[in-house]
């Protein structure tokens, strides 16, 4: 593990303790008793986006409303992990059937705007569920996004390729309601089976 990854790790904690603190106004009370109780109950997690699909088509935040949202942030160069969550989304969209899959809108939003472009996108897509968007833009809107979703990323340079870079970054699914209120995250090392059941389980 190295340090990158472990302070990948520790972001990755701020966001999950952050989420169930704001879902869990008690626990927040416990932790912090000298702090007002939140009321609202919702994580400050997703928001207002303008954005380019792999078709070449601007988009929205409101352009996936009548779907629960599977979110998800990588880039189409990212070596193990992206590959890896996608593909796991992917039989977990397979496992539940259609219907059940029908009210989940997978959105893959990349934080490496400079390389993904539409063309890009659409055909790393193709690799994964038939209905998974990939979602590009202008660098400024793709920061936008991810400041929306709190998703930490940073462009480092490549070790292994001289004057090539990758990029670090959180490595999280989140499930977004319909009207785009945080439901819950996923790890990206999150299994099939236990992805499937929660999106099998969406009323
Ligand atoms: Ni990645």
């Amino acid at each position: 593990m190295n340090l990158k990854l472990i302070v990948i790790l520790l972001a990755g904690l701020g966001i999950g303790g952050a989420s169930a603190i704001a879902l869990l106004p008690s626990a927040q009370q416990a932790l912090f008793p000298n702090t007002k109780t939140r009321t609202t109950g919702k994580a400050l997690i997703g928001g207002a986006f303008t954005l380019v699909n792999h078709k070449g088509q601007t988009v929205t935040d409101k352009s996936y409303s009548k779907r629960y949202k599977l979110v998800y942030f990588g880039f189409t160069y990212c070596p193990d992990v992206c590959p890896a969550g996608l593909q796991t989304m992917t039989v977990a969209l397979d496992k539940i059937g259609k219907k059940a899959a029908s009210k989940v809108q997978p959105l893959f939003f990349t934080v490496d705007p400079e390389r993904d472009t539409p063309a890009v996108m659409a055909d790393y897509v193709s690799s994964f569920h038939p209905t998974l968007v990939g979602l590009t833009g202008t660098m400024e809107q793709v920061k936008k996004a991810a400041r929306a979703y709190r998703i930490y990323f940073a462009k480092v340079k490549s070790k292994d390729v001289p004057g090539e870079y990758t990029v670090d970054h959180s490595s999280f699914f989140y499930l977004m309601s319909p009207e785009g209120a945080f439901l819950r995250h996923f790890p990206h090392s999150v299994s099939p089976e236990v992805l499937a059941k929660a999106l099998k389980a969406l009323p």
